[in-house]
């Protein structure tokens, strides 16, 4: 089969882009003229309000962001995918594979059996489809770029990969296939891992067998909840009549990172898990519909009557919230903090406001039509990492609206303000954060077309907003920041705080691509962007030691119509160059690819590769459609042999440059 034509179809993915929007939402009228005014030019504001932002602006500031770079602020040699069933790279540059489903984590571990695999097993073993991928330095307090742990998300399951004889379909109640041990496998796979990796003299990185600092969190580690809504009647279950503790933590996709050494893990498509009705008449109804619970994906809740709404109405309550983990300490208990509000949060990126100290968390909701949230503590980050222990429980939550005129305002969610009241449902600042959605609805805040990371740059002082894509948005409801209707190929922003201040109500802000095919449906990419630079549907990004962007894309359905696999590209953000993609890495057909993290020094770049192999494919002698499954994958990566009895394993590699040096020069 030829990676270059995937006619892939990436399961549960896409179960998330065709998810429809469950609540009606009015949406900002069209604005055409302004549109193709701020979308056509290049870069700094224009403007009354947002002149007055760039006035504030320190000169310094504005001449490093004025300055032209001559050329790319890259310097590799791009990789062109080729028809293949593995990866390519660009040919300056070498893989190693780090980590891959099943690799045995906690000490003790069996290996890898996946005929015979358990949950007990799984518990121990490196969970499935890798997402977030946060490095934390060790020794702790260093900035080690060759050793540290790594902190992966293990966001969801694909059945039809995992389990011999098993189609996708199995995963739902209706049909047959899944078994109890099956779903505690599972709840197994999901979570994290915490895992201590070292590089060696050949530069490559290995994960250190039995390292104390390993472990497994899964559907079952027992969390704290914290924050307003930790207590509330709205958390309370008949396993937790407190509503302060919870089992385990789902659907965890891109995350984040503290200053002071914890991992940010967020919960995305937490729906996907409940099944069952509601009580009639029951007080969450209107919060579900929402959220779209029950999703009845799963049949977590045949086995477990929390995962079933009839039995366990609150349980999903206790999802779809930030968990913090301190990784240095494997015996500590994860955190839920209610404080950064309850949505399909893709990731929290963070940094630390120059002007103050305070922490500052941005935040998507991946949802059709749902925000970009923002995050700031009440009080600075201390040097004694104690002491920022609850640091995240104290703090004011705001969601943005885009201003045609190019500002956005970040209106907070507090309870007692504006529409935030009991008028509207809210009684109580808990009752703000468990419908943080339905709260933003109320302040006419702007719906984007499925924001995904929110990623600050600390070097350049901006913040890239990532947008994967809209095929919903119908024509005449384009706004200033979603300006394309049927938005197939997605857009990312760029939001530029005053003065470098993270924590101002507002910002200015300017498109930095459309993206999608070079020279068709009004992409925007550089003229020196070459034919296989381009990419549509972004999702996760990374910022380099140099202020550098790179983004990871999750096409889905989308890769049958631009016959093109995912990857990671390196985008120019600055100068002559701004809007210059350059492919560094294509991904084996039917994965995503998730988590970029570059090391301290720039040297390492940690990709995690989702779901190889899943989707639709064409079979190359009949021409009929085949569905990926466990017995017949359309890749078994990341082995390199076909004819191999392991099926693909979602993996995490290290990219380095050959030689020595920068991944991307
Ligand atoms: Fe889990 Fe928004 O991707
Ligand atoms: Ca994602
Ligand atoms: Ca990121
Ligand atoms: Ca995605």
């Amino acid at each position: 089969m030829d990676d270059t034509n995937p006619d892939q179809d990436a399961g549960w993915r896409d179960r998330e882009a065709r998810e429809d929007i469950p609540a009606e939402r009015p949406m900002a009228p069209p604005i055409g003229a302004i549109l193709a005014r701020r979308f056509g030019r290049r870069d700094l504001l224009k403007g009354g309000l947002a002149a007055g932002i760039i006035a504030a602006m320190s000169e310094a500031k504005l001449a490093a962001m004025a300055a032209p770079a001559s050329r790319s602020a890259f310097d590799f040699t791009e990789a062109i995918p080729k028809p293949t069933y593995g990866h390519v790279l660009a040919p300056d540059h070498a893989l190693d594979v780090v980590l891959r489903w099943g690799d045995p984590v906690v000490a003790g571990a069996p290996a890898f059996d996946p005929q015979r695999q358990t949950a007990q097993a799984q518990a121990m073993q490196f969970g499935y489809n890798n997402d977030f991928l946060g490095y934390f330095p060790l020794p702790k307090g260093s900035d080690s770029s060759t050793h540290g742990l790594l902190c992966v998300n293990h966001e969801f399951t694909n059945e039809e990969l995992m389990f011999p004889g098993l189609g996708r379909q199995d995963r739902k109640a209706a049909f047959a296939g899944m078994t109890h041990a099956l779903v505690e496998i599972e709840m197994a796979a999901h979570g994290g891992s915490v895992v201590e990796i070292k590089r060696d003299a050949q530069r490559q990185w290995a994960p250190v067998a039995d390292s104390a600092y390993n472990r497994r969190i899964t559907a079952h580690t027992r969390m704290a909840i914290s924050g307003p809504a930790a207590g509330h009647d709205r958390l309370k279950t008949s396993q937790d009549p407190k509503g302060q503790t919870v089992f385990g933590t789902l659907n965890n996709c891109a995350g984040g990172q503290t200053p002071w050494g914890t991992y940010l893990m967020a919960e995305e498509n937490i729906n996907f898990y409940f099944l069952g009705r509601l009580p009639q008449g029951h007080r969450e109804g209107r919060n579900y519909k929402r959220f779209g619970i029950p999703a009845n994906s799963q049949i977590w809740g045949r086995y477990h009557d929390r995962f079933d709404l009839s039995k366990e109405p609150n349980e999903a309550n206790r999802f779809g919230w930030v968990v913090e983990v301190d990784p240095y300490d494997p015996a500590s208990t994860p955190v839920k903090r209610t404080a950064l509000g309850r949505f399909k949060h893709e990731g929290c990126e963070t940094i630390v406001n120059p002007a103050d100290g305070r922490l500052v968390i941005y935040m998507g909701d991946d949802q059709r039509f749902d925000y970009v949230y923002r995050f700031v503590t009440s009080n600075p980050v201390s040097k004694d990492a104690s002491a920022n222990r609850n640091l995240l429980d104290d703090g004011t939550l705001s969601v943005a609206r885009f201003d045609a005129d190019g500002t956005l305002a970040w209106l907070p969610l507090v309870f007692g303000e504006g529409p935030l009241t009991p008028a509207n449902g809210f009684r109580s600042q808990a009752d703000v954060l468990i419908e943080a959605r339905r709260a933003g609805d109320l302040l006419g805040v702007t719906p984007m077309d499925r924001p995904e990371d929110v990623q600050p740059n600390a070097k350049k002082g901006t913040v890239y907003v990532i947008l994967t894509n809209n095929s919903k948005r119908p024509p005449g409801r384009e706004d200033a920041a979603n300006p394309r209707p049927i938005n197939i190929y997605g857009h990312i922003l760029e939001l530029k705080p005053p003065g470098g201040d993270h924590t101002a109500e507002r910002f200015g802000w300017d498109p930095l691509v459309l993206c999608g095919p070079k020279g068709e449906a009004r992409s925007t990419w550089n003229d020196m962007t070459s034919a296989e630079g381009w990419f549509a549907a972004p999702d996760n990004c990374a910022v380099d030691d140099q202020g550098r962007l790179w983004v990871a894309s999750d096409q889905g359905e989308l890769a049958r119509k631009t016959k093109r696999v995912d990857g990671v590209w390196a985008l120019d953000t600055q100068g002559p160059a701004r809007r210059t993609a350059k492919r560094l890495f294509g991904a084996p057909v039917g994965a995503e690819v998730c988590g970029p993290k570059f090391t301290p020094d720039g040297e390492t770049l940690f990709l995690a590769v989702q779901h190889p192999a899943a989707g639709v494919r064409r079979d190359p002698v009949t021409g009929n459609k085949v569905k990926a499954s466990y017995g017949d994958p359309a890749t078994r990566w990341p082995e390199t042999d076909m004819s191999a009895t392991m099926p693909p394993r979602p993996s995490v590699v290290a990219i380095r440059r050959k030689g020595g040096g920068k991944v991307g020069g």
